[in-house]
Parts: C-alpha cells; sequence; structure tokens
C-alpha cells in the first residue's frame, strides 16, 4: 500500500497560447488549476531559529525540531505534522531534503507542505505552505452547514462567467483587447479549461443535484467531478440521465492510509466510476482557501481517478461537491551483483545522441554506451521479481530476464498504434541473440501516410529506447537517483520506490502532432506517449525529435524532484506548471548544444516550421526573443507552455553565461566511476584536496545542468518564478560556495527577475500584474535596494499598468 499520494502531473507538448497564430495541433483535454496560496514561500535564508537542535545530526530530528520551533505556539494536539516517508539525503551535495505534510485534527492538510533543506546539521533553506489559523471543527460536524468558502466560490462562479464569455466572444472572432482588466485578471484561470467549463456550472444550477443534501459520501461529488473530467460527451449524457443508477453501481473497499508514521484516515477505493480505468482512490482532507493574505481550510474529498489519457488528483468540495477547489493532471500535456554483464552489448542505428532530428544528421550505427553507475545491468536486464514481462519459465529460472528487445530496467519501449492504456504486450522490434537493432527508415510519399510510418515502427522504438535510456544516464549522474525518485524498475538496493520504469509510448494512436507524459508518485511507471506529426508528408514521427523526447522525460524529473518524490502535485498550473514546461525545453536545448553557439527552436522539425512551436526560439539576441518576466501578463501567456517558455529563456542565458565565465564541455556525462566505485574529476570536474567535498562540474553547460537539477530538489511545492531562481541560486552557494551568484542574478535580472522584480494584485489564480526588476543585489553592483514587498491582493499599482496589449 502507498503511504503517501498526491497529484499526477501530465504535461503535453505544444502550447495553445491564446493570441499566437500556431497551427492548430489536436488537443487532449486535461483539467489543471487551483489556488495560489498568498502566504507560501521558499526561504533561502531562514531568519530561525533560536534553539539549537542538540547533537543530532539526523535530519529528520533536524527538520522536526525547526518545524516544531517554526509553528511554535501554533503546534497545539489538533494541528500537528508528519515528516513523508521520501525524504532523502542527496549523495552529492549532502543536502538533506526533508518532506513535511501538516495534519489538523489528524486529518492532511493536502496542500500544507514544509521541506526543509539542511546541510551539516544547518537548515539552509525551506519552503512553507502551513495553514496557520485555528484548527476548524472535525469532520464529524453537519456538512451541510456553509463552509468558509462561499466568498471563494463566487469568485469561481465570477471565473466560469468570465471562461463562458471568453469561448463565447473566441468563437465569435471577437478580440480580446475588449476584455477589461478585471476580467482578464480571473481569465488568468482556467483558460485551458473554459471550453469545459459549461457542464459542472449547469449541475451546479440543475436543483436536482445543487439542492441535494450534502453529506460525507464521496460519490456524488465524484459523479460531479467526473462529468468536467470526461472528455467524451455521452458520458456526461449518461451520467446526468442515470444519476442514481451511477452512484448505486459503485462499491467501495477501505485501506488505512498513513502519512510518514501517522495514521491519517482512511482511503476508499471506488468501483464503477464511469470513464475511470480502475477504482478511484478517495479520501477526506482539508484544503487550503486563500482569503486576503492568509488561507482558512475547507473540507475537501481528494480524488485520484485515471483515466485512459489523464491521471488527476482532484480535491473537490464536501460542502459544495459541484466545487472542484483545484486539480492537476499527473500526465503533462537485495543488492545485485555487479559482475559484468555476460551478453553482448547491444547496437542500435539511430540518431545518436546530439542529433536533434533527422534534418541535422543521418543514422549511425551506436553501442549500448550505457552508464556503469546510474544502470549497472545495462540497458535490457531486469531482474526476474521486478519484470512484469516475466514469462512463467522465467520465474522458475530466478535471476535475470535478457531481453532481447526494446524492454529493460529503465524503460519499455513499443508501438502503441491502438492509442490504448494496456502495453505490456504491445510490440517491441528484437535485436536477436547478437542484438543487432538495425531497422530501416526509409520514409516515401504515399497515400496513406500513417501506413508508411508503420512500416518503419522497428526503427521508431529503437530510437525512443535508446534516447530514453540515455536520458536516464544522464540525469542520473546529476542527482535524479533511486532515492530522489527516479524511473526504474528495479532500484540496486540503493533506496527509492521501484517498479516505475517508463513507459514509452511510440507512434500512439491516441492523438497526433504533440507528446505527453504522464508522472504518478513514486514507484509507479511513468508514462510517455510520442505521436506521429501530419505536418509533412510523409508524416515527421515525433519519436526521432529527441527535443521531444526530453522535454517529456523532463516532466518526470521536475515532478518528482519538485516537493518530493511521492508529491506529483507541485507543479501543476500557474507559474510551477509553466517552469514544468520550460525546464524541459531547456534541458533540450542543452543537450543538443555544441562548442558553437546556436539558436534553438522547439519542435521545428516535426512541426515543420522553421521557428518551432513556441513563440520564440532560445536566444541570446532580444530581438529574437524578447521575453521578460513581464511577458507573464500578455494574453497569449496565460497557459503553461507560454509561461514555460519565458522560464526556459531565463534559464537559457543563464547557462550561456557560465559558459562564458566557465567554457564549454563537448560531453555533458561525467566519467565512468573506477573499480572501486569512485568517481574520478578527469576533466569534466574541478580538482578537490578533499574527497569529501562535492563533486563540481567545470564547464558551464555541465554546472548550468547541475544548478538546475539541484535547485528543483531545493525548491518548495507549488514554486514561484521567485523561489525557483532563489533556488538556483542556494543550489550555487552550496555547490561552489557562491562563486557564480553574480553571474546568475545578472542574467536572471536582465530578464527582469531581479531583486526588484514585483507581482501587484495577486489573485488567488496566480493573476496579478508583474514588473520587471532589473536590480542585482549590492554585492554584485547594484544599488542595495531592499526587495519590495509586494502588496496585499488588490491594492492598485503606482505606476501606470503597463497593461500588456497597450
Ligand atoms: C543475463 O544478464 C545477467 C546480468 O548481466 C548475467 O549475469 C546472466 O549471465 C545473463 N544470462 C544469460 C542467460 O545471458
Ligand atoms: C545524410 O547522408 C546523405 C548521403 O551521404 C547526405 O547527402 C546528407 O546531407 C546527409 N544528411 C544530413 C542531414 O547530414
Ligand atoms: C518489426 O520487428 C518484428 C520482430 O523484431 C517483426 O516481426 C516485424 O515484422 C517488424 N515490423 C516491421 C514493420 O518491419
Ligand atoms: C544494417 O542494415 C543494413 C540494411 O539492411 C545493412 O546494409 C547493414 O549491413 C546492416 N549493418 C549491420 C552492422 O548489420
Ligand atoms: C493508395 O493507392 C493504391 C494504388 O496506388 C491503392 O490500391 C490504395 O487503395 C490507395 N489507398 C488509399 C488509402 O487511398
Ligand atoms: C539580433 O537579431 C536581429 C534580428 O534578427 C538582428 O537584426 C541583429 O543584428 C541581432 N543582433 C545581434 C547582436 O546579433
Amino acid at each position: 500500500m502507498r503511504f503517501f499520494t498526491t497529484t499526477l502531473a501530465l504535461a503535453g507538448l505544444a502550447g495553445y497560447a491564446l493570441g499566437h497564430s500556431a497551427p492548430s495541433y489536436s488537443k487532449r483535454k486535461s483539467l489543471g488549476f487551483g489556488p495560489v496560496h498568498p502566504h507560501a514561500k521558499f526561504h533561502s535564508d531562514p531568519v530561525v531559529v533560536t534553539s539549537n537542535f542538540g547533537t543530532t545530526e539526523d535530519p529528520l530530528e533536524i527538520a522536526r525540531s525547526f518545524v516544531t520551533e517554526l509553528l511554535g505556539p501554533q503546534l497545539a494536539p489538533e494541528n500537528g505534522f508528519a515528516i513523508r516517508k521520501d525524504s532523502y539525503t542527496d549523495k552529492a551535495t549532502g543536502v538533506s531534503h526533508v518532506y513535511v505534510r501538516q495534519l489538523v485534527n489528524g486529518v492532511e492538510v493536502a496542500d500544507g507542505d514544509i521541506n526543509v533543506n539542511i546541510k551539516n546539521g544547518v537548515v539552509i533553506s525551506y519552503g512553507d505552505s502551513f495553514y496557520r489559523g485555528a484548527a476548524p471543527t472535525s469532520f464529524s460536524d453537519d456538512p451541510n452547514v456553509p463552509g468558509p468558502h462561499a466568498e471563494f466560490c463566487a469568485q469561481l462562479d465570477e471565473e466560469l462567467v468570465v471562461c463562458r464569455n471568453r469561448v463565447l466572444a473566441a468563437q465569435g472572432g471577437f478580440d480580446q483587447v475588449a476584455l477589461g482588466e478585471r476580467e482578464s485578471f480571473l481569465a488568468h484561470v482556467r483558460v485551458s479549461n473554459c471550453e469545459h467549463a459549461g457542464t459542472p456550472f449547469s449541475m451546479a444550477d440543475d436543483p436536482r443535484y445543487a439542492s441535494a443534501p450534502r453529506t460525507f459520501d464521496p460519490r456524488a461529488p465524484l459523479l460531479q467531478f467526473m462529468i468536467a473530467a470526461t472528455p467524451k460527451s455521452e458520458i456526461v449524457e449518461d451520467i446526468m440521465q442515470r444519476w442514481e443508477h451511477h452512484l448505486d453501481s459503485m462499491s467501495s473497499t477501505y485501506e488505512h492510509d498513513f502519512v510518514g508514521d501517522e495514521h491519517t484516515g482512511i482511503v476508499e477505493h471506488i468501483n464503477n466510476v464511469p470513464d475511470a480505468v480502475g477504482p478511484v482512490k478517495a479520501k477526506p482532507v482539508y484544503v487550503q482557501i486563500p482569503q486576503g493574505d492568509t488561507t482558512v481550510l475547507t473540507h475537501a474529498w481528494r480524488f485520484e481517478v485515471e483515466m485512459e489519457d489523464n491521471w488527476y488528483e482532484a480535491a473537490v468540495s464536501v460542502q459544495a461537491p459541484h466545487r472542484i477547489l483545484s486539480v492537476t493532471d499527473w500526465a503533462s500535456d537485495a543488492p545485485l551483483p555487479k559482475e559484468p554483464t555476460q551478453r553482448p552489448p547491444a547496437t542500435y542505428n539511430v540518431f545518436k545522441w546530439g542529433i536533434n532530428d533527422p534534418s541535422v544528421g543521418n543514422r549511425s550505427l551506436e553501442t549500448e554506451n550505457f552508464d556503469p553507475l546510474a544502470s549497472p545491468l545495462g540497458w535490457h536486464v531486469i531482474p526476474v521479481g521486478n519484470d512484469p514481462l516475466a514469462g512463467d519459465a522465467d520465474l522458475k529460472k530466478g535471476g535475470f530476464v535478457n531481453h532481447t528487445t526494446t524492454a529493460g530496467n529503465n524503460a519499455f519501449a513499443h508501438e502503441n498504434w491502438e492509442g490504448l492504456n494496456a502495453w505490456l504486450h504491445n510490440l517491441r522490434p528484437s535485436g536477436g541473440e547478437d542484438m543487432q537493432f538495425n531497422f530501416t527508415y526509409n520514409p516515401q510519399l504515399s497515400n496513406d501516410s500513417r501506413a508508411e510510418a508503420q512500416k518503419y515502427i522497428n526503427n521508431t522504438v529503437t530510437q525512443l529506447f535508446y534516447t530514453t535510456n540515455l536520458v536516464h544516464d544522464l540525469y542520473y549522474r546529476y542527482g535524479f537517483d533511486e532515492v530522489s525518485g527516479n524511473f526504474q524498475q528495479h532500484n540496486f538496493g540503493r533506496g527509492g520506490a521501484e517498479g516505475d520504469a517508463v513507459i514509452a509510448n511510440a507512434q500512439d494512436g491516441s492523438g497526433y502532432n504533440n507528446a505527453n507524459f504522464m508522472t504518478p508518485p513514486d514507484g509507479q511507471n511513468g508514462r510517455c506517449r510520442m505521436y506521429l506529426w501530419n505536418t509533412a508528408s510523409p508524416y515527421r514521427d515525433g519519436d526521432l525529435e529527441a527535443g521531444i523526447v526530453i522535454h517529456e522525460l523532463s516532466h518526470g524529473l521536475s515532478t518528482r524532484l519538485t516537493g518530493g518524490p511521492a508529491n506529483s502535485g507541485c507543479l501543476g498550473w500557474g507559474e510551477s506548471g509553466g517552469m514544468g514546461e520550460g525546464w524541459g525545453d531547456f534541458l533540450a536545448s542543452t543537450i543538443r548544444s555544441n562548442k558553437v553557439y546556436s539558436d534553438y527552436p522547439m519542435g521545428a522539425w516535426a512541426a515543420n516550421q522553421e521557428g518551432g512551436i513556441r513563440n520564440y526560439p532560445y536566444s541570446l539576441n532580444n530581438t529574437v526573443n524578447p521575453s521578460t518576466y513581464k511577458t507573464l501578463d500578455k494574453p497569449g501567456y496565460w497557459g503553461v507552455h507560454a509561461i514555460g517558455e519565458v522560464w526556459a529563456q531565463m534559464l537559457w542565458v543563464v547557462s550561456q553565461r557560465l559558459i562564458e565565465k566557465h567554457g564549454f564541455t563537448d560531453s555533458l556525462f561525467p566519467p565512468a566511476p573506477l573499480a572501486d566505485g569512485t568517481v574520478p574529476e578527469g576533466d569534466f570536474y574541478h580538482a578537490r584536496t578533499d574527497a569529501s567535498k562535492p563533486l563540481v562540474p567545470k564547464h558551464g553547460n555541465s554546472l548550468a545542468l547541475q544548478l538546475v537539477l539541484n535547485g528543483m530538489k531545493l525548491q518548495q511545492c507549488r514554486p514561484s518564478f521567485f523561489d525557483a531562481r532563489d533556488a538556483i541560486i542556494q543550489a550555487d552557494a552550496v555547490l561552489t560556495s557562491g562563486e557564480n551568484a553574480c553571474e546568475l542574478w545578472n542574467a536572471f535580472a536582465g530578464l527582469g527577475l531581479g531583486k526588484n522584480a514585483r507581482v501587484d494584485g495577486r489573485t488567488p489564480w496566480g493573476g496579478g500584474v508583474r514588473k520587471d526588476g532589473f536590480k542585482v543585489p549590492a554585492a554584485c553592483g547594484g544599488d542595495d535596494v531592499p526587495e519590495e514587498p509586494t502588496p496585499d491582493p488588490g491594492e492598485p499599482d503606482d505606476d501606470e499598468p503597463d497593461w500588456p496589449w497597450a
């Protein structure tokens, strides 16, 4: 049983920014929204805390004391916390990342998170979104008493009206400029959900459901969520017509749930939920609702709903079941012997690592150059007990299964032409006894482009398997290992939850012109779905564009590293959801870079568009890419992909500044370990005088990659741009004693994310008016301006608002 559960993040590749005239790609329905907590913040300079933590070195004990002190008198028998089991210490940096969940009346606060980062017994930073008020009445109270969220619901309603107007306006070709300022604040929310807004709204209006008595029965709220969630109109109709029938058909089993060692109630597993592919998990929790610059608690059901194309974690109000308060789609558009492998290394005919797509190079024969630290058994071997493909004969024999197909400890790659969820028995090419994956790729013009692409499926799956394994090994070497939640069937006794290799679907039949990745919490398989692109004749195959595959796999990385391996709900929407997209673009561009600088677009080959699928290519030239922090206010920038572009551009500039200072390494892969398991510095890391010090990459591009990954581990759940910036700067402080602080500040400040950047009039939904700040701290030559406080929501900005479309 799982001790802790949260959101699944589904992220698609393509953005659908309003106001951007990109071609309209096919779109999977995905809901993702929730409030931004006004009080939540990352503190990279913790002013705590008077007591010393005694002589303990145990980071869990230090975290426990720290949080106890932080909460002070608020800590009461009814207001407590639990240390999560997915906390870990990063071997490379020595930083312990401890995750803490708030409990009120013994019930989880589903969005009450503290992450504490500890090094050498000292708390170096923490993020905090704990609820700070008094404990409310307990769950045994009458659910018909209106909750504290009437105002909040009214706001939601208002947003739905805006949504509907927006959809109508779009249908009428009505210009967005006509929307008022207030409306555009509100429309920051749910932009991608607008077209689905009507149904729950009409439910709320329907007296049959709206006035039904509230109970602590999760079935009615769940049905209402399914109405909003299902993409199938016939299922919506059916639920509404046969409401009672559906309620009666659902059956439940129950299970005790724990966070860390604390019993936090019962999880109900509800069967026969329309359009769910398995039982839905339901648990009563508290969630926070913004009220001014603080929050109040309300009762909610947390549902985990796995569907064909989505895997949702949703909070639905108990007192007003048609109110979905937040929803995250987890989809984003015994130690082993170490002896050398007995089987021949595989050979693959592929576009080799670094060749982004077929327009920039030809295929070549590449060997299975697995990293011995990251993949001790190579890419094709799984211990039999962890192998879902193992047959009876394998099980009888025991030991290992040596796959001659594209299956292994890090990934199962296969065709998925039918676009279904079952994957175990999908076709995988065989390399035969000598492991030669040498297949033809010779696409021709055809009157049936899909069938033509299917002719080279074996080549495609081989490529997807090769890229996915290299990404696994690369990220591993930068710290995405077992304890931090990586994707492996077997974890070699090195900690973390296992049984979660990436399921990689090539030429997935469920869509075109996109790609997506579903990240459930650690211990459950991630699922990557790659599509054909009908943007050219013959079709182009997204599996062959490394940048797209890397972008998708990076969702798994950022989701597992942010807020801890077992919390997939930290990058669901708004700025944090946007950064979830941005990291993937940044990492894809970094991996394809070479010594001679070049700008890079995203997805240009697959989309058959020179400028790629984003608004701008990533560039050092601000005529080519004019994005700054303020760009987030523009009408086309409400969706996560457009937000992500701005973040990726910032990281791109950051990494180029580091390359100017430290030079460039042609290979991002660190040296192989020596026979005794230690990693030599080689020409890759700075030489150390003290082997207990962390290894610091010597070159700008490898250092940038390291700081970005370490920053993900430091930042808190649901970070803002400010938080993620501060986490990267702190990652540098930990790794290099802050050698690059000013380069980092200068790069961020150059794009408006300086010390004095601010956002005014923030709404719970992440709206507000942003102001570029170009200042750096005094230590970096700036005037010593104090960081401007963000005023209370609603307080007007002194300056003439530089309204985006003005
Ligand atoms: C399978 O691989 C394992 C580990 O690489 C090796 O020990 C074993 O001998 C192999 N078995 C066969 C039949 O090749
Ligand atoms: C692929 O190889 C062919 C034949 O050698 C060559 O003409 C072509 O330019 C190559 N393509 C790329 C993108 O390098
Ligand atoms: C792909 O490979 C499998 C086995 O390796 C083979 O049976 C199949 O015919 C191949 N498919 C195509 C389209 O070449
Ligand atoms: C790979 O396949 C091609 C085409 O079938 C063939 O010409 C080539 O010799 C093969 N290479 C190897 C190493 O088997
Ligand atoms: C494609 O063309 C061939 C003849 O060239 C014909 O037999 C076939 O039916 C066509 N297929 C489709 C899908 O139009
Ligand atoms: C920046 O890009 C613009 C537009 O492509 C170009 O005119 C200008 O020369 C570039 N500036 C630099 C410094 O390369």
